[in-house]
């Protein structure tokens, strides 16, 4: 039986929660005894993941304000509170180098990326949290702190979502607590255009050698989605099987950086 952490009968909102991390974050926030409110831009998948975790679910991207507004609406007249909100749904695009980015996409992945997040929270805020606190998690990365070949565009967005999370922390104190979980490469679609060709020289790399799984992620955000975490806020938590150190592990080069370069592969 997995731990209840204090959950139980708190309410939470996770978007981007039909597949991948996003998925394995509500599936193990319910597992824990959290009533779960989950989003993404298909409502079928929607509803199909809302109904298998007994949760509720609204269909849009993240991108649409009113969509937000809707969400976090839609959490409050089902579960009458929030506690947890977990900003997920993100884009890796445009990928390649910042020379040739367009800027309508590149403002995209900043909406989707970092002003999403602020604006779910602000919601949340001014609806509930204010008033009643609770725990924000952020799913930033563990590239934004550094630099990688064709992944400019979500690398400086991401590191603008870290900066946003310690911003917030400090902001929201003492009410909401405002952390970040920052994934090393995890075996979902978002990520399969690196990990899928030759997955083992990439965990072969890697200090814990293997690739992430999404429930490794879930568990990180569930601990500090809850009172186990109270004295932390504005945290990166990295997930990442060791990818920050690898360079006292091992002296080959840097696989992930390799797949990114090759010719052809292309983000999904
Ligand atoms: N996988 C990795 O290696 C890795 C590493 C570091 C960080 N991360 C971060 O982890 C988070 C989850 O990524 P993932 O790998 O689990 O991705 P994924 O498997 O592609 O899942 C993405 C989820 O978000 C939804 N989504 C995408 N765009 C959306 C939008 N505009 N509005 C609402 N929902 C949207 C998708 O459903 P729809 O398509 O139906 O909208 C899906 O449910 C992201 O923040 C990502 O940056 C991932």
């Amino acid at each position: 039986m997995r731990p209840s952490y204090g959950l139980q009968g708190r309410a939470a909102v996770v978007t981007g929660a039909t597949r991948g991390i996003g998925h394995a974050v509500a599936r193990e926030l319910a597992a824990a005894g959290a009533r779960v409110c989950v989003t993404a831009r298909d409502a079928d998948e929607v509803r199909r993941t809302a109904a298998e975790l007994g949760g509720v679910g609204a269909a849009g991207s993240v991108a649409d304000p009113d969509h937000l507004r809707a969400v976090v609406d839609l959490a409050l007249r089902e579960f009458g509170r929030i506690d947890v909100i977990v900003n997920n749904a993100a884009t890796n695009l445009p990928y390649g180098p910042l020379m040739d980015v367009d800027p309508l996409a590149w403002r995209e992945a900043f909406t989707v990326n970092v002003e999403a997040p602020l604006q779910l929270v602000q919601c949340a805020w001014q609806a509930w949290m204010r008033e009643h606190g609770g725990a924000v998690i952020n799913i930033c990365t563990e590239g934004a702190g550094h630099v990688g070949p064709h992944i400019g565009a979500y690398g400086t967005s991401k590191a603008a979502l870290l900066h946003l999370t310690q911003q917030l922390a400090g902001e929201l104190a003492p009410k909401v607590r405002v952390n970040s979980v920052s994934p090393g490469l995890v075996r979902t679609e978002m990520a399969r255009f690196v990990w899928e060709p030759g997955e083992e020289e990439v965990a072969a790399g890697l200090p814990l050698r293997r690739i992430g799984e999404p429930q490794d992620v879930a568990r990180a955000v569930v601990w500090l989605a809850s009172d186990e975490a109270e004295w932390v806020t504005g945290a990166d938590l990295l997930v990442d099987g060791g990818t920050r150190v690898r360079a006292a592990h091992t002296a080959t080069a840097y696989a992930i950086h390799e797949r990114l370069r090759t010719p052809g592969t292309r983000s999904t």
